[in-house]
This record gives C-alpha cells, structure tokens and sequence, in this order.
C-alpha cells in the first residue's frame, strides 16, 4: 500500500513512523510512505493559514495556497483516496482500518488551525476520519494513529496473523486478560485453565473472558457481537448480579397538571394497570407504586389486582400474576416514597418524567451510567393527564428529557412512555 501524507509538520509522522512493527513494513516494502509538507512551495514571507470569513477567531487552511499540491499529488497518484483527519470525521474504529487495508494508495490530510477552506474538502476529500472526541492541536497524530491502526490488518505486517484477529475489537469484543511467566509471583497465580494445556478448554474460557471483560468495560460493544442464546443468557445472569439495583417506579394521579396548567386529580386507567406491571416486570423493576388520594379509584385497582391475583386465573395465567404482584397501591407519591425509605433506610433518589421540555433535564446516557452507580435506591416518577406538576418535577432529583420523535405532536400513552424509558434505562442491547 502506498501512503501519503500532506501536513505542516511531516517530520512528526516521519519520527512516528520510525519504530516497531510500522518501520519493519516500510522495510519489507509492504508500506511505502511519502511525506508531502504544505509549507515547502510557500514563497518567502507567505503563510498557508489566512483569517477566518464571518465572525468567528481562528484560522483556516487556504484553498488557494495548498490547492497546486493536492492537484500534483493527485497527479502523481490518479486513483489515491484522499482522507482527511479531522474531529468531525467517521470515527476510527478497527471495521473501518480493515477496510481501508485494502485500499492500494491513500492520501492522508492532515488539518492544523480550524482546518481547511471547505472548497478544497468538497474538491478532494473522500473520507473524513476523526480518532475520537477530542481536538488535538494538529491532524498529525491523528495520521499516526491512522498509519499504524491500518498498517496492522495488512497481510504479513504482524508477524503472527493470530495475534491480529484474536486482539481486543475484533468480532466487536475486548480481549480478556493475559498472563505470561511465572505461574505465581508475590502469591498471584495465573488462572488453573491456561495451564491445562487442554486447548478446547482453554479456548471456551478465553472466549467467556472476552465476553465478561467486553460486558464490564464497553457494554455498547456487545449490540454488534455475534454470541449464541446460552453466552446471552450467561452474560444477562452477569450483569443482573452487577446491577443488583432496588429500582422502583410511580405511577402518579394526583397532583397532575391539566391542559391549562390546572391542578387536578385524574381517573385510574384499567390498561395501566396491567400493561405497566408487566413492563415493570420486564425490565426487573422491584415495585410499581400506583398512587391515588381517592379511595374508590384504589378500590377499582384492588378489583382488577384481585382479579388476576385469583388462584383459578394465576393457573390459566402464570405471566400475568407474576407482574401484577408488584404493584403497590398508595394514597400519595410520598407515602410511596416514605415505604422505600423505610426499607431501605435512606430516601431514593427520584427522577421525574415529563413529555414537556423544561430546563435542567438529563439525558438517558447519563442517568443509565448513574443509576449504576448510585449505591441507592431509585424511584421513577410518571405522571397521567398533562403531566407532573411543576412542583413535583422541581422537587426530583433528575428530569428525564422526553421520549418521542422529530415531531410536534408528542402525545404517547403513560404506559407506552413507561416502556420506552424503561428500555432506554435498563435494556439489553446484546
Ligand atoms: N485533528 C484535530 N483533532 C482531531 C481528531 N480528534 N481526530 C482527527 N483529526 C483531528
């Protein structure tokens, strides 16, 4: 593969080039670098960067001043795919350097500044690639990184191919842990497995560690892994140990807000009942308390719970009674509150749900890590009519930021909402 590269400073990439296994493919002519500096036609005195137009400070690569060097390199090398680094690229993932492996000529762009006039990007880039969410000072590293991810899923640039395709990322999963010598050192000893000699086993095991270290450190990973029924349900036992969380939710009647931002009480809803349970069930919620100041709606709850609670129905119907069992039956969200902290011994942290938008709302991904991590129990909040009144939203802990799509109208069932969140908070995505 031929790589090229246009920066201000060649010099850092030439240095990092330099070493290891990327040096012994320039050597062994599988890699053939070429180093292109924006500055060198410069005339005396010129810059490659000018002011930016509009009103924002920082500079920008000039179109006019690096344009004859993208066009003798692109002379040079007609069918070379120009790739740019830049943070508002694709992000560099292991997919992406096998793919670009098998690429016969690349041009890597490095920017510097706020990067280049936009005209000569729409001219010659055809891939836009960042190394992750940060800004570095310039695109130099960024090409680093890019030569040695790419260099290594070229046949014959790592010695043993093995250790290419068994490494961490391939197959979307994170390597589990290695050993080497000594067997025990200060009283540690390497797993018994690994030296048992016995291959099958020893293969099993590295793949259940890789599946577990995968699980603890970078879940989002497993959404692409292929794993068979039984390592999902070995990973789904895992992980349930990990979460281990006292999570509860509330369904709330009153206070609640009407269409015109009234205070009022509104009517039990008998789907709510049972279709909220069986969410709450689901996703391994531990009570769902129903709250209502009016006796005679708790009654009418209690009727339906009866129902199904009844031992000729829970017969016909084991799933069903399973879910309606955790349904608690409360006069107010604080009484509900008041059982938590009474069993637990500490007030949970309450995260309210509106289908409004209001200010100070968290998004999902951080309530996910933090419900993870919070050594506490949690109390999710959702409210009928036209949602939780400004008080009790006020009074939560945490807002969640609506569910729902691109659309004015946002007018899901209290149930279908329940669901959705649940799945964002808690679901498995293995
Ligand atoms: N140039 C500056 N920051 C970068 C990043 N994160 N990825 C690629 N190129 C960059």
């Amino acid at each position: 593969m031929k790589i090229n590269t246009v920066s201000t400073f060649p010099r850092i990439i030439k240095e990092a080039t330099k070493y290891g296994i990327v040096s012994n493919a320039v050597k062994n002519k599988l890699i053939n670098i070429n180093h292109f500096s924006l500055i060198n036609d410069l005339s005396q005195g010129d810059r490659i960067d000018d002011e930016q137009y509009g009103i924002e400070p920082g500079m920008v690569l000039s179109y006019e001043k690096s344009y004859k060097l993208f066009k003798r390199i692109k002379t040079l090398n007609p069918n070379t795919k120009f790739i740019f680094t830049s943070p508002k690229g694709t992000k560099l993932t292991n997919d992406l350097a096998i793919s670009l492996s098998s690429e016969k000529n690349i041009t890597i762009v490095c920017g510097r500044y706020e990067g280049y006039d936009q005209r000569i990007i729409d001219e010659y880039c055809d891939l836009e690639v960042s190394i992750g969410d940060y800004v570095l000072t310039g695109g130099e590293l960024a090409a680093c990184v890019l030569i040695d991810s790419v260099a290594r899923m070229i046949k014959g640039v790592v010695g043993n191919e093995n250790s290419v395709t068994s490494d961490s990322l391939m197959e979307s999963m994170l390597k589990g842990p290695v050993y080497t010598r000594p067997k025990i050192y200060r009283g540690k000893k390497v797993p018994n497995i690994l030296l048992s000699g016995n291959h099958a086993n020893i293969k099993k095991h590295l793949r259940k560690t890789s599946l577990v270290t995968t699980l603890k450190k970078r879940e989002d990973l497993l959404e692409n892994t292929k794993i068979s029924l039984e390592e999902s349900n070995q990973l789904k036992s895992i992980k349930k140990e990990i979460i281990n969380k006292n999570i509860y939710i509330a369904l709330v009647h009153y206070p609640i807000e009407n269409i015109k931002g009234e205070t009022i009480k509104t009517s039990l809803t008998n789907l709510d009942i049972q279709d909220i349970a069986r969410s709450a069930n689901t996703y391994g919620i531990n009570k769902y308390f129903i709250t209502h100041p009016v006796k005679e709606q708790r009654m009418l709850a209690e009727k339906v719970i009866q129902y199904w609670s009844n031992e000729k129905v829970r017969k016909n119907d084991n799933t069903k009674h399973s879910s309606i069992d955790k349904i608690i039956l409360k006069n107010s969200l604080n009484s509900a509150i008041r059982e938590i902290r009474a069993k637990h011994g500490v007030r949970p942290i309450t995260i309210a749900t509106d289908a409004r938008m209001v200010h100070n709302m968290t998004s999902y991904s951080t309530l996910r890590d933090r419900i993870l991590n919070i050594d506490k129990p949690v109390l999710i909040i959702f409210g009928t009519g036209w949602g939780l009144t400004k008080s009790t939203l006020e009074s939560a802990d945490y807002i969640l930021k609506p569910v729902g799509g691109y659309y004015e109208y946002n007018h899901l069932s209290v149930r279908s909402a329940v669901a959705i969140i649940l799945d964002r908070l808690l679901g498995c995505k293995f």
